[in-house]
């Protein structure tokens, strides 16, 4: 298991009081022990149950010793779908009276809403003492993350973000490989995707009625009200939108950049800066490069660059990516989405999802492999639930993760500036406009202690 770096930074109590926040009241029920103890099923409640979330509910309740005991989802078509599969459980369309009137009952929350209330949601589950699985991003501003992790190292229950490739054979081979040094001392990583969750279009104006079926207010949560308009949000559309989701940086790069987070053991990043367009103030960018340097750790040189690439401008030209001339790389072809690590000895191609590739080939013919195993990612929380082991993207390594990739959304909205990052103070230091986008107003009657 990857352990989250010594020096990475650790907010306190403290934090919430320089944030001019209350420190959110916990209410400690044992869940956790109760399932242990009893012998227990873990009874399981799940906010959002379609696309991801039915992926998520499948995964989760596969395992023996779950019980489904609530479902949660805006959408009644949807929540009638997942109920079919597990007609036991209560159903609910708002996850805020599903806590108040079941927390006693629960041991464990999943959160597969869309993005932006992840945050909302996974705190309101910590703040009644439940474990929570939640899906990446783990939020959709930089200060719900450094809050989440605050509070579930506070109440000590067990988390895990829903990357679930972290776990799989192939990247568990790569965080291993690299940290044998087998390429040396890494300098960059350059990483990318070929999709395209931006939207460089105008105010969006086909205005509809939403479908009976779903619970518009309640989709929009935290986020201003506004009308509905069909195929812009729900389903799944909701990425492409600074209000609602993270674009193609938040969306693929916490699976992409993972690997490499974890590998190197990186922390927080110097700056983030992007080329991209102007912003809209309405979509994410469609095509972006975001670029990271991050300080050194004992797998990089004296610092680490990073360099993202999405939308059109994915995969990056090989061309154009300044690789030392000496190495014989043949016709090497970039895959559509993928990480390239670059080290003193050597390159370490991770296509997304599939094995990683050592190269120049024929330098690393006879290079062992480690036998790693695939480890069921979703399993592993519900044991660690169970008391059985721990989880390995808990909120302590999935918030700075989130943080980064998130600093990068941000500097989307000033092309072409380096944002110079205080993450001990979370601030960027040299554009005042930026911080105003690290947090977010919430709606009143959504207000959650702690992050609003
Ligand atoms: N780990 C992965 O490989 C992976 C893959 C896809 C999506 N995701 C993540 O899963 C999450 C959902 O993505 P998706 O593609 O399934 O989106 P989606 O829009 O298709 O589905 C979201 C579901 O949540 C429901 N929902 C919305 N607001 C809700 C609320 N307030 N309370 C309860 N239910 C609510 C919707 O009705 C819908 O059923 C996102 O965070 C996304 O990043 C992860």
């Amino acid at each position: 298991m990857v352990q989250p770096h010594a020096s990475r930074f650790r907010p306190t109590r403290r934090h919430f009081l320089q944030a001019g926040l209350a420190v959110p009241a916990l209410h400690w029920l044992p869940s956790q022990a109760r399932a242990a103890a009893a012998n227990a099923k873990l009874r399981t409640a799940h906010i959002g149950v379609g696309g991801m979330g039915g992926a998520d509910l499948n995964a989760i309740s596969s395992h023996g010793s779950v019980e489904v005991a609530a479902l949660c989802d805006v959408d009644s078509e949807r929540l009638k779908a997942a109920l079919s599969r597990h007609p036991n459980a209560r159903t609910f369309s708002d996850y805020r009276e599903m806590l108040s009137e079941m927390a006693d009952s629960l041991d464990g929350v999943v959160v597969s809403t869309p993005d932006h209330t992840h945050a909302p949601a996974a705190m309101l589950a910590l703040q009644h003492g439940k474990p929570v699985y939640c899906q990446k991003p783990l939020t959709h501003a930089v200060f719900e993350a450094r809050q989440l992790r605050a509070v579930a190292e506070e109440s000590g229950v067990v988390t895990q973000m829903g990357i679930q490739v972290h776990s799989s054979a192939p990247y568990r081979r790569a965080v291993q490989m690299i940290q044998a040094g087998v390429i040396g001392p890494v300098s960059q990583v350059l990483a990318w995707s070929n999709k395209n969750w931006g939207y460089d279009g105008g105010p969006l104006t086909n205005v509809q009625q939403p479908p009976d079926s779903l619970d518009w207010d309640l989709w929009l949560g935290t986020a201003a009200e506004r009308d509905f308009v069909p195929s812009a949000y729900h389903p799944g559309s909701w990425r492409k939108l600074i209000d609602f989701g993270t674009g193609t940086l938040g969306d693929m790069g916490v699976h992409i950049f993972d690997t490499p987070y974890a590998a190197l053991e990186l922390t927080a990043p110097k700056w983030a800066m992007t080329q991209c367009r102007p912003p809209t103030g309405i979509g994410h960018p469609e095509q972006n490069v975001v670029r990271y340097e991050f300080p050194g750790t004992a797998q990089t040189t004296d610092s680490l660059l990073w360099t993202w690439f999405d939308g059109g401008w994915a995969p990056p030209k090989l061309a154009d990516l300044n690789l030392p001339s000496d190495w014989d790389l043949g016709d090497l072809q970039l895959p559509g989405q993928g990480a390239l690590f670059v080290g003193e000895a050597g390159l370490m191609l991770l296509p997304h999802v599939g094995e990683p590739v050592l190269l120049p080939e024929r330098q690393f013919a006879d290079t062992a492999r480690p036998e790693v195993e695939n480890v069921n990612h979703y399993h592993q929380w519900v044991d660690a639930c169970l008391g059985e082991g721990t989880t390995s993207a808990g909120f302590d390594y999935a918030g700075p993760l989130t943080e980064s990739l998130l600093l990068g959304v941000v500097a989307n909205r000033f092309p072409e500036t380096k944002l110079m990052w205080d993450a001990e103070k979370v601030r960027v230091t040299n554009v005042e406009a930026a911080n105003g986008l690290l947090r977010k107003e919430y709606r009143d009657e959504f207000r959650v202690a702690g992050l609003s």
